[in-house]
């Protein structure tokens, strides 16, 4: 089953934000938040921290899977907001965190982003801005922490999807958050979407990682969360995708003999998809030629 509106999951685990893009609170003595959100989805996400009477001093992690900019644009207004929260993510993560460049690029995506939809850039007078986000926790294979209450986040470095991809595990509820590290099901396609965005390799790599845990829930960034059968059986279905999506690429490119047609095509089909609508045209294509190229084995 998939569950893309806000509220509670389990009775520990709150979904906020919307189907396009997701966050969780995994709430034990005290609470992590999973998933940095987006800058023009601030407003919505306070007034659901309202509306299910969330006590935000209880917010102690706020866990970054990945430096996208969809994934930690919100982070940036919360530190402002609530100063006490600690940025967990991996250590490469916490590098693109604090460089000047991608920090530049995720404030321009943001901003434009925003415009586009005609969002305020701040929120209750706080700035929606970009900055470098100073990460308390560097986190790796095998690292823990604890949130009291019988809950422990388990982390796994799962590169593929970008370079800094994280995935968090609670193994007491068998619950997954892999940012975008996982191939994800899109509503009115039958094969899922594969997001190895980065280096193919490494995004079969991490699949094989994670498939030996046992899952009960994912809580995915984008499109909610996924529960019973459809969750259980993700990793294996992912890599079965993830494998004849890089047999398809190769095939395509052995009859097209281009890859900026094979990128073109890829990326007009992947734009079309609902959860990438609102990508930038160019910021999509960028994204496709890596993967097409990794799939290809030309970087
Ligand atoms: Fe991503
Ligand atoms: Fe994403």
């Amino acid at each position: 089953m998939r569950i893309d509106e806000p509220g509670f999951v389990t009775e520990r685990i709150l979904l906020l934000g919307g189907r396009q893009v997701t966050s969780y609170l995994v709430m034990g003595d005290t609470y992590a938040w999973i998933g940095g959100g987006t800058a023009w989805g601030v407003a919505r996400l306070e007034e659901q921290l309202d509306r299910f009477n969330v006590d935000r001093s209880r917010v102690r992690y706020l866990v970054i899977s990945h430096a996208h900019h969809d994934h930690c644009g919100a982070v940036p207004y919360l530190l402002r907001r609530y100063p006490h929260l600690e940025v967990v993510s991996s250590p490469y993560g916490a590098e693109i965190l604090g460089k000047e460049k991608p920090v530049r690029l995720m404030e321009d995506i943001n901003r434009r982003t925003s415009e586009r939809l005609g969002r305020p850039y701040s929120h209750d007078g706080v700035p929606l801005d970009f900055e470098a986000v100073p990460v308390a926790h560097r986190v790796g294979d095998g690292d823990s922490l604890e949130l009291g209450g019988g809950l422990t986040l388990r982390f796994f470095l799962t590169p593929g999807h970008s370079r800094c991809s994280l995935t968090a595990y609670v193994p007491e509820l068998e619950a997954l958050f892999p940012g975008d590290s996982i191939p994800y099901p899109e509503a009115g396609r039958e094969d899922l979407t594969v997001t190895a965005n980065h280096d193919y390799e490494d995004y079969l790599a991490s699949l094989r990682t994670l498939e030996p845990l046992p899952i009960q829930l994912v809580g995915l960034e984008h499109g909610g969360a996924l529960t019973g059968l459809e969750a259980e059986g993700i990793i294996r279905r992912g890599l079965d995708a993830a494998e004849r999506q890089r047999e398809r690429i190769r095939e395509r490119y052995r009859e097209l003999g281009d890859v900026d047609r094979l990128v073109d095509e890829i990326a007009s089909k992947y734009h079309a998809l609902e959860l990438f609508q609102l990508t930038p045209g160019d910021v999509m294509r960028a994204i496709i030629q890596r993967m097409v190229k990794s799939a290809l084995g030309v970087i």
